[in-house]
């Protein structure tokens, strides 16, 4: 099955340019590819999840197929800046030592709402970060893949929340509870997960999770504007069924925002310098 969108050969590669690279940005880069390319587990998790849904088992199935593709795109231009990194050596180390359990028959969020709910967050998360990436990246093929998967997060956000739609008629998850499965879900991506693909992609010695969560959270931080910030607790509070622009939203995004760039620190304000701006 092949993504329906863009394919590899669409990514301009010859026009990268090595002096327009950010230090700062590589790391994360190599290890949201690893991330990314491992969402063939996570079909398979919601296969089992859906078992009687196919409708739904096909939207899943073409999902991981995009969502490989853009480790594909990252872990490629990774291997361009830094020769010694390999997507696939690097990839087979995050495998075996982070494993998500694909053998439940019901959503480790307690309903198939709750689990959509889930896929809504971490849909979130990367559209938010793949803009802010691209709108603050200067090397024009990192600019290109972030864009274009920017563009495809923002369509699975969209995916999940009508089969979300689809649920709830049966399923009745109040908001207050979708905020329950919300919330916990992003104070898990700053679990485990992430901190072994930073550790994998970036040769840090196996067991120091707390560093390359340190690291990881810091750079991607570092990334974000206000704006950016503002449009992904808009969507959260939409997956949860609260008005997206209201007071709670402007309490949150406030809230938010001062973490986010606090914990961005140094590294935030290089990046976002004047007189920084892509060429
Ligand atoms: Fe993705
Ligand atoms: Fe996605």
């Amino acid at each position: 099955m092949a993504n329906r969108y863009w394919t590899l050969d669409d990514i301009p590669w010859a026009d990268f340019d090595p002096s327009l690279v950010d230090p700062e940005i590589v790391p994360i880069v190599k290890a949201a590819a690893l991330v990314e390319y491992n969402a063939r587990d996570y079909s398979t998790y919601l296969c089992n999840v859906f078992h009687d849904d196919p409708e739904f088992q096909a939207v899943a199935k073409e999902w991981s197929v995009e969502e490989v593709q853009h480790g594909a795109a990252l872990g490629k231009w990774a291997e361009m800046v830094d020769p010694t990194f390999d997507l696939e050596a690097a990839f087979a180390e995050f495998v075996a030592s982070f494993r998500i359990k694909l053998e439940a028959n019901e959503s480790v969020r307690g309903s198939r709402s709750g689990e959509l709910v889930a896929r809504c967050m971490v849909e979130t998360g990367t559209s938010s970060y793949y803009s802010a990436l691209r709108d603050v990246v200067r090397e024009p093929v990192l600019r290109d893949i972030s864009l274009r998967i920017a563009q495809d997060e923002i369509r699975h956000y969209k995916l999940f929340s009508r089969h979300l739609d689809r649920y709830l008629v049966r399923e009745r998850l109040s908001r207050f509870e979708r905020l329950k499965v919300a919330l916990g879900r992003i104070v898990e991506s700053e679990d485990e997960e992430l901190a072994q693909a930073y550790r994998c992609a970036n040769g840090l010695p196996p067991g120091d999770l707390q560093e390359a969560n340190r690291q990881y959270m810091g750079r991607a931080y570092a990334l974000y504007q206000r704006e950016h910030v503002e449009n992904a607790i808009a969507l959260v509070l939409k997956a949860c069924g609260f008005d997206p622009h209201g007071r709670v939203h402007r309490m949150a995004s406030r809230v938010a925002w001062m973490i986010m760039s606090r914990r961005g620190g140094a590294i935030r304000e290089k990046l976002h310098a004047p007189g920084r701006k892509a060429a």
